[in-house]
């Protein structure tokens, strides 16, 4: 029985809104995408917010989502890569839930974030570059709010659920 949301956090690329909606399913929970939630709210998509209201626009809509996922039913959330930033959500994620760090290698990240255009943080000329800034930026956050650190290079996303479920030592 799982009695405390589980979230879901990592680099984008990671397989966060891939894997989280096979561990709902696994785990019969409802699944919530932090980024989803806050483009439903807004009315706009990701790379329009950026645009027009800058990082620190998205990161405040981002922060109000995740206090109000993290006030919402058990389910299991998916958020942005950046929502360790600002210690207000580290301080959240850190009481609330269970925190999955799932983890990819540069390569896997490049690969899976290249597909689309909805990251504004990668539409760089060099976006391995910036992969490696974000990832040595951030790896320690990631880790500082983590419960479990989850690594999905060699495996599928259906085989990085149930090691997710497994590690949480779910039924
Ligand atoms: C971001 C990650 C994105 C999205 C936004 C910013 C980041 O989410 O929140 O583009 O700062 O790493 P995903 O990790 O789901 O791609």
């Amino acid at each position: 029985m799982i009695e405390h949301s589980i979230f879901l956090v990592g680099p984008m690329g990671a397989g966060k809104s891939t894997i989280g909606k096979l561990l709902a399913a696994e785990l019969q929970l409802p699944f919530a995408d932090s980024d989803k939630v806050l483009e439903d709210r807004t009315g706009a998509d990701i790379p329009w917010i950026f645009d027009v209201e800058g990082e620190a626009g998205f990161r405040k809509r981002e922060s109000e989502v995740l206090a109000d996922l993290c006030a919402g039913p058990v389910q299991v959330v998916a958020t942005g890569g950046g929502i360790v930033l600002l210690p207000g959500n580290r301080q959240l994620l850190r009481k609330q839930g269970l925190v999955v760090y799932l983890q990819a290698s540069v390569d896997q990240l490049l690969e899976r974030t290249s597909k689309n255009a909805n990251r504004p943080l990668l539409q760089v000329a060099d976006p391995r570059a910036r992969i490696v800034e974000l990832l040595e930026e951030r790896d320690a956050l990631y880790r500082e709010v983590a419960d479990i650190v989850c690594d999905t290079d060699h495996c599928t996303p259906k085989q990085a659920a149930l090691m997710v479920v497994e590690r949480l030592g779910a039924p």
